[in-house]
């Protein structure tokens, strides 16, 4: 287990510095997952360019925007790197649409849970096995559910750190690094999208929005896919 020293030492440091004291911490062990937002594309930038040895992976839920491939391939054209995609299990996706429909998610919150749980839960899972660390793209700002979250900490379910390095940064933050140091963003961005996840289940904001008020905009519910938030199973 990490000690309150370590931890207040990973505290002390830049995210990218931070990132390579947890690897040295647990070589071979760190894994990242990207969605290919803001965020994730600035620790992507950090891992790649210093050449930390952190295995980054994408879920493709099958149902993402055109915009979020293209980024892919461009991500991965930049870096001379090929990030890891992970599908839900076929027979998974076959049983629920075959069920409820192929857009059932409107329908009523428990369906869009059971969706983002075949779709995006368990290959989380799957690519999280055997992992000591798992990286985030999460900010404090980006909900109330994330402000309390702290920059480490152990997650008893999955039995792994939950290493969160930007949650202390600010969006200004953010998109000065992406600026600076020319990071390829997700073209949806320049069209009014902050957060994106799939296509049918992300709008644009307008301005004076919440930052997620574009996500699953249709329920009141607490705007979390169960990735991050309550467990499903
Ligand atoms: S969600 O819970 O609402 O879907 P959000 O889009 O804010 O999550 O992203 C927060 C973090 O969850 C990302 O920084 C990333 O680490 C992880 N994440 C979300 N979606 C994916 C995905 N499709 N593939 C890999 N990681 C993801
Ligand atoms: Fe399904 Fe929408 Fe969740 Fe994507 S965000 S997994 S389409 S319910």
């Amino acid at each position: 287990m990490l000690t309150i020293e370590q931890i207040k030492e990973a505290e002390s440091l830049s995210a990218a510095e931070a990132i390579r004291l947890v690897t040295e911490w647990f070589p071979q062990g760190v894994v990242f997952s990207s969605s290919l937002g803001q965020e994730d594309q600035v620790l992507t930038d950090m891992i790649y360019k210093n050449g930390l040895p952190v295995k980054i992976f994408t879920i493709d839920t099958g149902r993402l925007f055109n915009e979020t491939y293209e980024l892919l391939d461009r991500t991965n054209a930049r870096y001379k790197n090929n990030m890891q995609v992970y599908f839900p299990e076929s027979a998974d996706v076959e049983s629920f649409v075959q069920e409820k429909g192929i857009n059932a998610f409107y329908e009523s919150v428990e369906n869009r849970k059971e969706c983002c749980f075949l779709r995006k839960v368990k290959p989380l899972n799957r690519a999280l096995a055997g992992a000591k660390v798992w990286i985030t793209g999460l900010r404090a700002e980006q909900s109330d559910n994330r402000q309390d979250m702290p920059l480490i900490e152990w997650d008893e379910q999955r039995q792994l750190y939950k290493f969160n390095p930007l949650i202390n940064w600010t969006y200004e933050q953010m998109m000065t690094y992406i600026a600076e140091h020319n990071v390829p963003y997700n073209a949806l961005h320049d069209k009014g999208f902050i957060s994106i996840g799939c296509a049918p289940c992300t709008r644009a904001i307008e301005a004076g929005e919440h930052p997620r008020a574009g996500r699953w905009w249709w329920e009141s519910s607490q705007k979390e896919c169960g990735l991050h938030g309550e467990h499903k199973k």
